[in-house]
């Protein structure tokens, strides 16, 4: 075993290097200096950063890197704010057996034969849409994000909970105030507002529960089905179903939007490859899968170490928290051909946007579904997008994508 030596090898400069304003308009190259010298990086506080594909892929399938008790890594003062404690309670914080009953709950919810009876539905949205977008075009550009890419996926997971027009609800505000305090930039004020926005979800959650059951809580949607199955052995309890929906919204909404801004500002860059989508539609498929490769919404995700154990040869002692850098994984060049580049046939396309394991994101096909729906329309009904200034990207490192995208389109 060798112990990583930084200093030696220029890794901890390559490693803050990360979390600098260069390093948050384009990490690519940070990430793949990076990993050529430290694959797996461990930091002055004991931290280990992972940046190697196959690495990544042995964490997520190994139990003795757990999800449970990630709160604790937040210092002591995790039990004080509802956003760390609260991770214990939901999906992404939970270990077998919890973490397998849970899931297996809801699961069904989000096999691709259920899912796909909302594809008509969500043509549907797509198209009011890109209508309502284009009311707000001022003759320059129209905010893309804000029109589509934010109430896209807050619009279908309310149809999937049963909550229709969810982007009508405080619903989207607090799950984008909660997820913004898990960031390790976040200041007091972010760290606050998250708190109270995390209560305020669970608030709101469990009166739509109490109102859903006196209604009778009838029809297709999962809060029908939490409240029928509740009580079985199969079911959740009632404070169960309360974090679930709640995940699902922190899950869905800024993940998906991240997908959809991605692919437009790079569809809006590369007019080639947009036209291409446009005359073989059926190549959308592996594009959103190249996408979701070239540029993944997650930076980095944590787990910690049950027992003493290595990876590639570095020694990481029992409690230690891994993060993996899921968009240096998604280019590295012993798995990706070409890494830095788009090709939006690529086959095989292993990448760990969606993770692997256990915890493989719940959502995957559903946001799979919304990218296709959307990418379809956009290509089909314009001829060419273009960017009406700067995308802006969104502050913070623990996620990506753009937060502002000036768009401008042409039929
Ligand atoms: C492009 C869109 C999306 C991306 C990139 C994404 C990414 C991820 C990642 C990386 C994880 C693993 C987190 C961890 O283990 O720490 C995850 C888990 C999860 N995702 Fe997604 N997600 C997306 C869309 C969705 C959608 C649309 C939903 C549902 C409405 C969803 C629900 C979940 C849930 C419930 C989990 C926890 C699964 C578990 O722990 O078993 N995600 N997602």
């Amino acid at each position: 075993m060798n112990e990583s030596s930084p200093s030696k090898d220029g890794a901890d400069e390559l490693f803050a290097s990360i979390f600098t304003e260069a390093g948050h308009d384009d990490p690519h190259d940070h990430w793949r200096r990076l990993r050529e010298v430290a694959p797996v990086h461990r930091t002055a506080e004991g931290v280990f950063y992972v940046s190697d594909h196959q690495a990544c892929q042995q964490v997520l399938r190994d139990p003795n890197f757990r999800a449970f008790g990630r709160n604790r890594l937040y210092g002591p003062q995790w039990k004080e704010h509802p956003i760390y404690y609260r991770l214990d309670e939901i999906l992404g914080g939970m270990d077998a057996p919890d973490h397998t009953r849970q899931r297996g709950a809801v699961a069904g919810f989000f096999k691709p034969r259920r899912l796909e009876k909302l594809r008509d539905r969500m043509e549907h949205i797509v198209e009011e849409l890109l209508a309502e977008m284009e009311n707000g075009f001022d003759g320059n550009s129209v905010d893309f994000v804000a029109r589509f890419a934010l109430p896209l996926p807050v619009n279908v997971v309310g149809e999937v909970v049963g909550v229709r027009s969810m982007m009508s609800t405080p619903v989207p505000d607090l799950a984008l105030h909660w997820t913004q305090g898990y960031d390790p930039a976040a200041s007091a004020e972010t760290l606050a507002r998250a708190d109270e926005a995390m209560d305020e979800l669970y608030a709101y959650f469990g009166d739509l529960i109490d109102q859903r059951e006196r209604a009778g809580a009838t029809g297709d949607d999962l809060i029908a089905h939490m409240l029928a199955t509740t009580g079985t052995p199969t079911g959740l309890s009632r404070a169960e179903m309360i974090p679930m929906l709640v995940t699902l919204c922190g899950g869905g909404f800024e993940t998906t939007t991240r997908l959809l801004t991605n692919a437009v500002v790079t569809l809006s860059r590369r007019p080639d490859l947009h036209a291409r989508l446009r005359a073989e539609p059926w190549l959308i498929p592996t594009a959103i899968e190249e996408f979701l490769r070239h540029d993944a919404t997650v930076q980095f995700l944590g787990r910690l170490v049950a027992e003493d154990t290595e990876l590639l040869g570095v020694p990481i002692p029992a409690g230690s928290p891994v993060n993996l850098s899921i968009i240096a994984a998604n280019r590295d060049p012993k798995v990706f051909v070409q890494p830095d580049e788009i090709d939006i046939e690529r086959k095989p396309n292993p990448h760990l946007t969606f993770i692997a394991g256990v915890h493989f994101c719940l959502g995957a096909h559903l946001a799979r579904m919304e990218a296709q729906v959307a990418l379809q329309a956009i290509t089909r009904r314009y001829a060419r997008l273009e960017l009406a200034g700067p995308p802006v990207q969104a502050p913070g490192f623990a996620m990506r994508g753009y937060a502002d995208v000036p768009l401008a389109y042409h039929r």
